[in-house]
């Protein structure tokens, strides 16, 4: 019995994974290769595990992509279509290209090495061929020189790749991604510093939906792993010509993506069709101070990544901020169990009282600013429950995972985790997204937003809703179960 293995988030089938890579949408396939140890599940010598889906929801699982080669093993990287044969792999055609990171050490010593290298498919990513000349970037000054994501960049008809440095990123440009020419490097005082710089992304989006005002975005996961709180992904806002990227924020300004402890390494998918216009992300559902240590390797497997998720830009009380909801393609899996309408928090409590669930999407909004707390408790048995709350002094939105299930595995893993709404966001309304080892809470439509690893006995399925103080009127409650069948 599996009792953790979730019901709709992306697992491997078996062993370790950590980082989504190669993100990229081609013939029709959504790629999602990732970090996998395929001999047991601890980290060990990666290689780059693989799936395709065409709708983001189901997967199919395809065999190992890229193995460790003379030149070391198989980091963190990107993939793109070289639709005009850049590269001169395709003859003309269009074809996929992986850039990643080599990661060993230099000969004869124990000094850690990391440089970037190609590999490409000509039958749409089923196979892959390292380039004969890897590697195609050599560090220099960084010993951390890692995590190449790449995207071609109209204006100065050229690839940019944003790479990962210590403690900064910097920027390359190249007309064939094979040779490489160094922009610029951005981090130095910027933003967090608690831990090494990995996994960056860098991509244009909208603000409020307006396509005359566009602004980039820059994705940092910072791996704090030595501490408490540990890994971490924070963001920036600005501009990019191409060479340099100017903050928009002052220096000290921290833009967390996610305030739960569950969401690392998260980038974007290449190549979505213009058509479709989304910019979607994935991260994985993990955090480095306790991933080696999780309850799911007794069932042979570790890590799951975040549901896929659509990234815009807006503003929320006079700032702008990054959202992020989920896909819509997951309305896919819902079957309707519950839906009320305009009726108070007490109500809502008997019918959700009734119910059993561990994989179901639950939308809870309120008629107005709630002047009192209220709770959901998701995964409920006797000794077990996940909170998910608003504190209405604090207009804040919490998950206390610590009764949530096992915990016991690492001494930061049990806590509470908080984020504030917006001054202006008026009602409150949760989109909570739970499985069989994880909750994802959106808030603030997008801007405020929490995901968290869960580890509760497959028996705690209970539902229930509180209110401290006076009643409460709820616009709305929705639940679907969501199940993957095929
Ligand atoms: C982030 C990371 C990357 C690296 C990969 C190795 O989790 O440390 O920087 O490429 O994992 O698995």
């Amino acid at each position: 019995m599996e009792a953790f293995r979730p019901n709709y988030h992306f697992t491997p089938q078996k062993h370790w994974m950590n980082d989504p890579n190669g993100l990229v949408f081609f013939g029709g396939e959504y790629h999602l290769f990732y970090q996998h140890h395929p001999e047991n599940a601890l980290p060990g010598p990666m290689h780059w595990g693989h799936a395709v889906s065409t709708d983001l929801v189901s997967w199919e699982h395809l065999p190992i992509a890229l193995y460790p080669d003379e030149h070391g093993v198989i980091f963190s990287g990107s993939a793109v279509v070289d639709w005009e044969d850049s590269t001169g792999f395709f003859g003309g055609k269009p074809g996929l290209v992986a850039i990643f990171t080599h990661h060993d050490r230099v000969p004869g010593t124990d000094t850690v090495r990391e440089r970037q290298s190609l590999a490409y498919s000509l039958d749409s990513g089923r196979s892959w061929i390292k380039y004969e000349g890897n590697p195609v970037l050599a560090g220099g000054r960084f010993v951390d020189f890692r995590d190449p994501k790449v995207f071609w960049h109209p204006d100065t008809k050229r690839w940019v790749m944003i790479l990962a440095t210590g403690q900064t990123v910097c920027l390359y440009h190249s007309p064939n991604l094979k040779e490489w020419t160094f922009g610029s490097e951005f981090g130095q005082d910027q933003g967090l510093h608690s831990g090494v710089w990995e996994c960056p992304d860098l991509f244009p989006l909208s603000v409020d939906g307006d396509p005359a005002r566009t602004k980039w975005v820059m994705l940092v996961s910072v791996g704090s792993a030595g501490l408490p709180e540990g890994s971490c992904t924070q963001y920036f806002i600005g501009e990019f010509d191409g060479i340099t990227f100017v903050n928009d924020n002052p220096p000290g300004t921290v833009l967390r993506l996610d305030y739960g402890r569950d969401n690392y390494a998260g980038v974007s998918w290449s190549d979505i069709p213009q058509a479709d216009g989304r910019r979607i992300y994935l991260g994985w559902m993990s955090n480095g101070r306790y991933t080696t240590v999780t309850p799911t390797a007794e069932e042979g497997w570790r890590s799951s990544m975040t549901v896929p998720r659509t990234l815009a830009l807006e503003t929320r009380a006079g700032r702008i901020r990054l959202i992020q909801r989920p896909v819509r393609e997951l309305e896919r899996l819902r079957t309707p169990v519950l839906y009320l309408g305009n009726v108070p928090v007490t109500e809502a409590a008997q019918s959700l009282a009734e119910l059993a669930l561990d994989s179901f999407e639950l939308i809870v909004e309120t008629a107005s600013l709630p002047a009192a707390d209220f709770a959901v408790k998701v995964r409920v048995s006797a000794s077990r429950q996940t909170v998910i709350g608003y504190n209405a002094e604090r207009h804040e939105v919490y998950v206390d995972r610590t009764q949530s299930g096992l915990s016991g595995f690492h001494e930061d893993f049990a806590g509470v985790h908080r984020v504030k709404l917006a001054e202006d966001s008026g009602p409150v309304r949760l989109q909570i997204l739970v499985d069989r080892s994880s909750v994802e809470v959106f808030a603030g439509d997008g801007a405020a937003v929490i995901t968290d690893l869960i580890y509760p006995e497959p028996e705690a399925s209970g539902l229930a809703l509180t209110v401290s103080g006076e009643e409460l009127l709820l616009r709305r409650l929705a639940l679907y179960k969501l199940e993957y069948t095929e």
